[in-house]
């Protein structure tokens, strides 16, 4: 087992280990001071794990209730918040009460958010069931739904007060989505952590809880420094500003770990091309792409990704802010506005002819 800490304006820890499913009680003891949990997750969730997270909480003396919506991005919307909301009220939770968000990135955003919001903000455990969650969305206190404009459109940076990564969830998942979750894997090495990249060179499945904790030492560390997302914060979204571009144009059929990777590769190129990295600097970041079956390439037009490139949330003004790697483990962040993504990216959308 491994426990991380993050001193963020909340300090919570991060545990990870198996078995922790059934310790949740005596973990949420630790952290809360009500009697009540609201158990949140996705009906497929609801069959794994609920119940055996149900009972540990149920054994440790909580009066539990359960939200369950119907897995899916297209549940993070408005009227999902609302009914959560609602069965919340209903269910009589207080501001010493506990929401717990057992699952990938939407319930942790979800119930993040709900947990933000509800009597102005009562206490939320992460508990994540997916690879990207155990990486990225569950540590750091990002909370959102979407809105008929856009993606997290709505939202609240609201740190949970714990989370619980159980291997044992991680092992259930099919292998696309495990797949999926190395994208963001890959993304530590390449921004922030050269030994982790080399680790990941000889696999993840016998290091899994290795490269979770050094992931989200990563992330705490990120956090700590810029909890609000003013500066470095930025340097996570490496491969995301293209892949939420492929997202987009994909009507979201290109699952995110895939166009992260897509993202990834396609800026290491264009900073191999412009002489901010080395060309072994792409092709090591190609080859950890393709040794983990992620896709390298994207069919979608230059036009088109640019455009969507620039609906950008993250857009501050005029230019977007792009994440460029100068060498393994080091990156820097280039504000840029459409004529400089033009000259840096179009040149490689056109002409991806790495094999
Ligand atoms: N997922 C990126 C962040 O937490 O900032």
């Amino acid at each position: 087992m491994t426990t991380v800490p993050v001193n963020a304006s909340k300090q919570y820890e991060i545990v990870i280990g198996t078995g922790l499913m059934d310790k949740a009680g005596e973990y949420l003891r630790r952290v809360t001071k009500g009697d009540a949990v609201m158990l949140v997750c996705g009906d497929i969730v609801a069959g794994l794990h609920a119940p055996r997270v149900r009972a540990a909480l149920e054994q440790a003396g909580y009066r539990v209730e359960q939200f369950v919506y119907p897995h899916g991005e297209q549940s993070k919307t408005p009227e999902t918040y609302f009914a959560l909301l609602n069965a919340l009220a209903e269910s009589g939770l207080t501001r010493s009460d506990t929401i717990v968000a057992l699952g990938g990135g939407v319930t942790g955003d979800l119930a993040g958010f709900a947990a933000a919001t509800y009597q102005r903000g009562i206490s939320y455990v992460q508990m994540p069931t997916t690879l990207l969650a155990a990486v990225d969305s569950s540590v750091g206190g990002k909370t959102a739904i979407d809105l008929p404009a856009g993606k997290n459109l709505a939202g609240a940076f609201y740190q949970p007060s714990l989370v619980l990564c159980d291997l044992d969830a991680l092992a259930t998942l099919p292998e696309d989505v495990f797949t999926d979750g190395c994208a963001e894997v890959i993304k530590y090495g390449v921004i922030w952590d050269a030994e982790l990249f080399d680790l990941l060179g000889k696999g993840i499945k016998d290091q899994l809880e290795e490269v979770i904790a050094r992931c989200v030492t990563i992330k705490a560390e990120i956090v700590n420094k810029d909890e609000f997302d003013n500066g470095i914060r930025g340097i996570l979204n490496y491969g995301h500003t293209v892949g939420h571009a492929i997202e987009k144009c994909s009507h979201f059929g290109v699952s995110h770990g895939s166009a992260v990777a897509m993202g990834m590769v396609i800026v290491a190129k264009a900073a191999a091309l412009s002489g901010i990295c080395d060309e072994g600097v792409f092709d090591r970041v190609l080859a950890l792409v393709k040794q983990y079956g992620l896709p390298t390439k994207t069919e979608y037009e230059p036009k088109a990704l640019l455009q969507a490139m620039l609906s950008d949330k993250k857009r501050a003004g005029a230019k977007i802010s792009l994440i460029i790697p100068e060498k393994i483990g080091a990156v820097r962040i280039e504000k840029m506005g459409l004529e400089d993504m033009n000259r840096f990216l179009r040149p490689v959308l056109e002409a991806q002819t790495w094999m």
